[in-house]
């Protein structure tokens, strides 16, 4: 059985940091394996403009470890009010990779996104013109929409025509839950890519509701039934350059997680790659790892892949932390329910 993988150095195209406190806590588990990420913008207030980019980069790298080569890729939070000139200029000075569009109400800190997506067509045709990817979280916010079927709604009533209307656009469809997504980008002439996060890849809404509700597995868009996915592991595992991984590794402290009205999002960042390396094994495509993790993502930004390689071993099961200790609390990392076997030589 193969003991060892070596792999271009991977990378995380879409990813939650937060600030402050959170922020020094977690980056740590990231920029230990990960080349570069793509950073999300839902702060609170959110990044919007070239200068609050500029200046949650300059927070990022402070936060860095000593001598870490990784790469923060910054994004700018897409509202009503975006200059589309802001925007050119942010990505002329090569300050940000991309532009997020949350449909306002859709998940955490998105009450600054989009309501109507004609008022930000200036913006998009623009990103269209320069060649700026728009990052974007698909679901529907319609409270008459089943919030399981909030992803496949929103294929049909905004991404498509936006596609449709703007198809120089290049665009992320975010951590795909469904078939319904999977499909949708395959049959797309060019220019759609996907992300799939990590959690996605384990968990279905059974593991989130049987027996009780387990906080730590509740994230937006929602695990779906388990036909689902299977089809995002196939995805996945296929080698097909327009997925990629996005781990959408989002910490929330355990006291916003565990209570009435609990936060969405899992915290991947301290057991992503051996999860990934766990999954790819069992579904006997180790050597379909790379192009996941480390080669689609770059290729559909137009970069180059990250210079140096990790090696992954097997063995005995991984020891990881159950919880990261920030100055805000603890924030519980994702239990994917068996053991990892797989972990990054250091
Ligand atoms: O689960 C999620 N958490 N999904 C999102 O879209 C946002 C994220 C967060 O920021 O916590
Ligand atoms: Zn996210």
């Amino acid at each position: 059985m193969t003991d060892t993988l070596t792999l271009r150095r991977p990378d995380d195209w879409h990813l939650h940091l937060r600030d402050g406190a959170v922020l020094r806590a977690v980056l740590p588990e990231t920029a230990r394996d990960f080349g570069r990420a793509i950073v999300m913008p839902n702060l609170v207030p959110p990044v919007v403009t070239a200068a609050d980019a500029a200046a949650y980069l300059d927070r990022i790298r402070a936060a860095l470890p000593e001598g870490s080569g990784f790469t923060p890729l910054m994004t700018l939070y897409l509202t009503e009010t975006t200059d589309p000139d802001d925007v050119a200029a942010a990505h002329a000075s090569g300050l940000v990779t991309a532009v997020k569009l949350y449909p306002a109400g859709a998940t955490t800190n998105s009450q600054s996104g989009v309501r109507d997506i004609d008022r930000v067509r200036p913006v998009l045709e623009r990103m269209a013109e320069i060649g700026l990817p728009l990052c974007v979280h698909g679901e529907v916010t319609d409270p008459a929409v089943d919030i399981f079927d909030r992803e496949a709604v929103f294929i049909d009533r905004v991404l498509d025509p936006l596609r449709r209307a703007i198809p120089e656009l290049r665009v992320v469809m975010e951590h795909i839950t469904t078939k319904n997504g999977l499909d949708y980008v395959r049959a797309a002439p060019a220019g759609l890519g996907g992300t799939i996060t990590v959690h996605h890849l384990v968990i279905n809404r059974n593991h989130l509701l049987v027996g009780g509700i387990r906080p730590h597995y509740y994230c937006l868009p929602v695990a779906k039934r388990e036909e689902h996915r299977l089809a995002l592991r196939a995805a996945a595992t296929s080698g097909d350059p327009r997925f990629f991984l996005g781990t959408d590794s989002a910490p929330h402290v355990d006291a916003l997680k565990e209570t009435a009205c609990g936060c969405a999002g899992c915290f991947t960042a301290t057991n992503a790659l051996s999860v990934l390396a766990e999954v790819f094994e069992v579904e006997g495509a180790l050597d379909r790892l790379e192009a996941f993790a480390s080669l689609n993502g770059p290729a559909f930004y137009g970069l180059a892949p990250n210079p140096d390689t990790i090696t992954l071993t097997r063995g005995a099961p991984v020891e990881y932390p159950a919880r990261i200790d920030t100055g805000d609390g603890p924030v519980t990392v994702f239990d994917p329910g068996f053991p990892l076997h797989w972990r990054v030589a250091r």
